[in-house]
């Protein structure tokens, strides 16, 4: 049964290329059915009727489907309530009078734009230069004239989970975007589709991930424990697999 609760939080403010302050607020009578976006909704109503400027965080689907949400609650990327987005994240797992520190997700490659929200346009641009799936014109072929064992279909499916949410780089000490990188490099090489432009296809994402100043992997695998989708430390081995194999072809 639902009921109502109330925070402290501690927010983080901060208007890109200024320096960023935390700001106390209090989060009155809120339901425990209710999200950790839809909690902030009601700070942010209570703000501005103050004329308090509102917190500014993303969100987008509110589905756990589109990546957009994500900040540090106590320190932990999401909230770190297993499998589970910040806009997923349900009040009743939070103590009544309980206080909470809200953090932007920190890392070098995530400059703060806004409070809550980081520039996370690096992950788009390794996927972008990941390049296309090369496919024939003409009529769809029938799918059964492509066989492909279903271990590769399933892990290929799990990788495709990643939604981009970044939380792996801000868990990671190094920051580092090998998780993220892993899971799209692999949803590709493990179906004959994505062999065309496999060698290319890696050596690309990964001399794009080290240009745009994430860091390097050291095996902490705090990335898979923050990761909403589950998404399995076995794609990194994949990825220096495949960058051996094919990283060091001209
Ligand atoms: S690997 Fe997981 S934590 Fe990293 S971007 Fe993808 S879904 Fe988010
Ligand atoms: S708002 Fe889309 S995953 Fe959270």
């Amino acid at each position: 049964m639902s009921k109502q609760i109330n925070l402290t939080l501690k927010v983080w403010r901060q208007s890109k290329g200024e320096a960023g302050r935390f700001e106390t607020y209090e989060a009155k009578n809120i339901d425990t059915d209710a999200s950790f976006l839809e909690m902030l909704d009601v700070v942010n109503d209570e703000l501005t009727v103050k004329g308090v400027e509102p917190i500014a965080f993303e969100h987008d689907c509110r589905e756990g489907i589109c990546g957009c949400c994500g900040a540090l609650v106590n320190g932990k990327t999401h909230g770190s309530h297993d499998r589970t987005t910040l806009c997923q994240l349900h009040m009743r797992h939070f103590e009544d009078g309980q206080e909470l520190v809200l953090e932007p997700f920190r890392a070098d490659a995530f400059p703060v734009l806004k409070d809550l929200i980081v520039d996370r346009s690096g992950l788009d641009e390794i996927i972008t230069e990941g390049g296309y799936v090369a496919v024939k014109t003409g009529n769809a072929p029938e799918a059964s004239t492509t066989p492909i064992k279903k271990e590769f279909a399933e892990a290929a499916m799990d990788a495709a989970e990643c939604i981009g949410c970044g939380a792996c780089v801000a868990s990671c000490p190094n920051g580092s975007a090998m998780l993220f990188t892993s899971a799209k490099v692999s949803q590709y090489a493990l179906l004959p589709q994505g062999h065309p432009e496999r060698a290319k296809r890696v050596k690309a994402m990964v001399s794009k991930m080290d240009e745009l100043g994430f860091g390097n992997c050291s095996n902490e695998y705090e990335c898979a424990v923050a990761c909403p989708k589950g998404i399995d430390v076995k794609n990194i081995a994949r990825l220096n697999r495949e960058f051996i194999k094919h990283g060091f072809k001209s």
